[in-house]
């Protein structure tokens, strides 16, 4: 072989690694020595509000930096299959958002033994999982605040117009809850604390059903079809614990033939941009908003740290590990300052 063909041919071959490691796996950003490689593991990929927390991670993006972003299907042990392909692959630092957030250990022994960071979020695991190592870190919000601050709002909306909201005139406000998956922290807690708020807040209140939804909103309609089918106009109130699940009770009340003045207040927590817009054309009265992109760029700032080996003393850790990003109430006195 002459010199100038095995030229032409390790070029040939150099070009084919290239467009393999730039498109072929879905990275981003350009691959060199120096790059650094950020894996983010994302439990499904039809979650509203995680595809939006995404998009918000990958605006942070710079050019030296290579990010895989892989999703789960709800399936914990493909993710576990994920997170050992990307160790192979030489990741410098996880991210990832459990399927199943209390079975966090194969993916922890995994990183631990190659010497990977982990940022978990989102997804709360319980603490003693955090402390099984050093360099497993979480960044999302207080699960708490949010179901509070949404029981805040419900409890200002019914003070405001009890006339209206209390439709049968008891003085008591019928509800029912769309929960997101049992076991999810979001969950559990949302839905104790916005039902206890709203009555110390001193409004009475009374249960007349719940459904889970999995933070879906075709299977919220589903849902509430139901609800409405056993309850027809009793429902005054509904508190869902995401907008997706608030959309697909409105959903269902569009589809039952109720006009907007004979549906009842409904209450979400996100806003993702489909929640805001439905706060601002009154759809649904509040939400809560979830900061995406404060924890995006509190996860991409704390990954890049990591992977270059440095402190990350300056994010501001709770106890060295944790960063959950405040929670904010939305509803038609300032939505417009949240939609862009
Ligand atoms: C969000 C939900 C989302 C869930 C996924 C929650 O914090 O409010 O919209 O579906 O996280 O884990």
């Amino acid at each position: 072989m002459t010199r100038s063909v095995k030229k032409r041919l390790g070029l040939m071959l150099c070009l084919i690694v290239m467009v393999f490691t730039v498109s072929g796996c879905g990275h981003k950003g350009r691959s060199n020595n120096d790059t650094i490689k950020i894996g983010v593991c994302v439990y499904d990929q039809y979650d509203t509000f995680l595809t939006q927390l995404i998009n918000s991670f990958d605006a942070e993006v710079e050019n030296d930096v290579l990010v895989e972003y892989v999703y789960a299907s709800q399936n914990q042990s493909t993710q576990n299959d994920q997170v050992q392909s990307m160790i192979e692959k030489g990741v410098d630092v996880l991210c990832v958002n459990l399927v199943d957030r209390t079975a966090p250990t194969t993916i922890i022994d995994l990183a631990r033994k190659n010497d990977v960071p982990i940022i978990f979020f989102n997804r709360e695991l319980v603490e003693e999982d955090l402390m099984q190592w050093s360099k497993l870190y979480y960044v999302g919000a207080d699960a708490y605040e949010s179901g509070t601050l949404q029981g805040e709002i419900a409890a200002k909306e019914c003070k405001k117009n009890m006339d209206k909201i209390d439709a049968n005139g008891d003085g008591v406000i019928q509800y029912v809850v769309l929960e997101g998956e049992a076991g999810h922290q979001d969950s559990i807690v949302r839905t104790e604390y916005s039902v206890n708020t709203m009555i110390e807040k001193g409004v009475s209140v009374e249960k007349v059903g719940y459904a889970i939804a999995n933070w879906n909103r075709s299977q919220a309609q589903t849902k509430m079809a139901q609800l409405i089918e056993k309850n027809g106009n009793e429902i005054e109130l509904v508190l869902a614990n995401n907008d997706d699940m608030a959309l697909g009770a409105v959903d269902a009340y569009g589809a039952a033939g109720y006009p907007a003045e004979r549906r009842p207040a409904i209450f979400g927590i996100d806003g993702t941009d489909i929640g805001l817009n439905a706060v601002a054309d009154g759809t649904i009265l509040g939400t809560v908003y979830n900061d995406k992109e404060g924890q995006a760029k509190a996860m991409y700032g704390i990954a890049v740290a990591l992977a270059k080996g440095e402190s990350v003393d300056g994010f501001g850790l709770t106890d060295g590990k944790y960063i959950r990003l405040p929670y904010t109430i939305v509803d038609s006195s300032n939505v417009d300052e949240f939609l862009k």
